[in-house]
């Protein structure tokens, strides 16, 4: 392969190298390109262009390959523990069982909420959509932890870690019960990071709380493929937002808007709501099959396509399985399941969805698995920020660790020439 790209422009002849990664991806280093020729890139979406330089998960879309640090989704979502996923995700490597109970207890001792806090928590209206009070809790967590996090000092940096793992689970349950009208109380922290969660969440007040070891793994399985996912829409704007050396929290509640569009994390959500329609409205999938490829009608297959995934996303395939597995552990059957089962198997005979790739996403699946946990609709992508969380801070460490520049994109302005001031009373 050859190691520079030559850009003929103005009759010179202009090099630039090409960047090499570990799993020969290749790409071109244009960080010269405007002080050589005053030009710049215009990629619109960023379809092709890589942000950064990263070891934490590669994805080759192709193939429907996913690993975090190098190993295979289909192995962790087997066989791994959701917090050893986020240990491996944030530092690098698995933990052994010394690190991982320090990383417990460690997240245990910061898993409470101040009582101001939950005093803004119930202000907010009940029918707040859940991922607005989400970014809203997070972003005041920085008025609650004001110390700034000095990157340079591991243990600093190893601080502000635990502080949001121990504190995002809690606002996550509290916010679900919030909208479920129940009280907001801690869980039980003699029990795993996954099944304190589980408890925090489904505890009834009038009933002793009896785990279900359906819905932890369950649970488990969900938050770690939901874990990373390298330069999505969510973890770009957590980098970009902690580029300008804004905190941890302040970067977090960005990634958490971000998440919370139906294109992006909203997907669930919207999932779920497009399957029940379809269901209420008769199941007639070949009508709505119509209207997804009807270019004059707004509605599109939601889980389905993805900007990186052309063949498969092995995160649905997973799913699928978990989802059909949890309805007949949990004895329950839901009419949604069906239709989109008839719904994925109408797209992948479909030419339209074929000849351009689209096929279920994550989140295709996953509502339908929150749903029969118990969780409403409007909660999933709550659901979806909670298992983000490991892979926001592992991007977030690891770009300043980098010490990567503010984040700084340039545009080509279209708008109007100069122009003379006319005051009011003239126009
Ligand atoms: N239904 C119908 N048509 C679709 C769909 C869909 N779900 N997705 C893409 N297309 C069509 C587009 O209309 C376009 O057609 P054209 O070439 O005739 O114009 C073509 O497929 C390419 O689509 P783009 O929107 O250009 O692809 P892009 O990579 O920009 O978007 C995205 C990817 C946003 C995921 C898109 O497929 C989509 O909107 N899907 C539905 C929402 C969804 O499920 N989002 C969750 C993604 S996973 C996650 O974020 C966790």
């Amino acid at each position: 392969m050859a190691k520079n790209v030559t850009l003929s422009y103005e009759g010179k002849e202009i090099e630039f190298p090409l960047v090499e990664g570990t799993e020969n991806e290749w790409g071109i280093d244009v960080k010269t390109l405007r002080a050589k020729t005053n030009l710049i890139t215009l990629d619109p979406g960023f379809k092709n262009t890589g942000s950064c330089k990263s070891g934490i998960t590669f994805l080759d879309g192709e193939k429907g390959i996913l690993r975090y640090r190098g190993y295979d989704i289909e192995d962790l979502a087997a066989n791994a523990d959701f917090l050893e996923v986020a240990y491996l995700l944030i530092f690098g490597e698995l933990p052994n069982a010394e690190q991982l109970d320090k990383f417990l207890v460690d997240i245990k001792e910061e898993s409470f909420i101040d009582e101001d806090l939950k005093k803004i928590l119930e202000s907010f209206p009940s029918a707040a959509h859940p991922m607005g009070v989400l970014s809203s809790l997070t972003s005041a967590l920085t008025a609650f932890n004001p110390n700034s996090v000095d990157v340079d000092s591991e243990e600093d940096m190893y601080k502000a870690i635990v502080r949001i793992m121990g504190k995002l689970p809690v606002l996550v349950a509290w916010v679900f019960r919030k909208k479920e009208g129940l009280p907001l109380k801690y869980g039980d922290y003699s029990l795993g990071y996954v099944e304190n969660i589980a408890r925090m969440m489904f505890r009834k007040p009038n009933k002793e709380y009896i785990a279900n070891p359906v819905i932890d793994s369950a649970l488990n399985k969900l938050l770690i493929l939901h874990a990373e996912h390298e330069q999505n829409c969510s973890t770009s704007t957590v980098r970009i937002v902690g580029s300008s050396h804004a905190g941890l929290f302040a970067s977090i509640a960005a990634g958490i808007s971000a998440l919370w569009g139906p294109l992006h994390g909203g997907a669930n959500q919207a999932v779920v709501e497009m399957l029940e329609a379809i269901r209420q409205d008769g199941g007639d999938i070949k009508r709505y099959m119509e209207k997804a490829k009807d270019k004059s009608d707004p509605f599109r297959l939601m889980g389905f396509g993805h900007r990186v995934y052309k063949n498969f996303d092995p995160r649905a395939r997973i799913i699928k399985k978990a989802a059909n597995e949890v309805l007949t552990d949990l004895g329950l059957v839901d009419p949604v399941l069906d239709i989109a089962k008839k719904l994925e198997a109408e797209a992948l005979s479909d030419p339209y969805f074929v000849d351009r790739k689209l096929y279920p996403n994550v989140d295709f699946y996953s509502g339908i698995i929150y749903r029969a946990m118990g969780i409403s609709t409007e909660t999933f992508t709550v659901m979806f920020a909670l298992g983000r969380l490991p892979g926001w801070i592992a991007q977030w460490r690891e770009m300043r660790k980098n010490k990567e520049p503010i984040g700084r994109p340039r545009q080509i302005y279209v708008g109007k020439n100069h122009r003379e001031f006319l005051p009011l009373k003239s126009r």
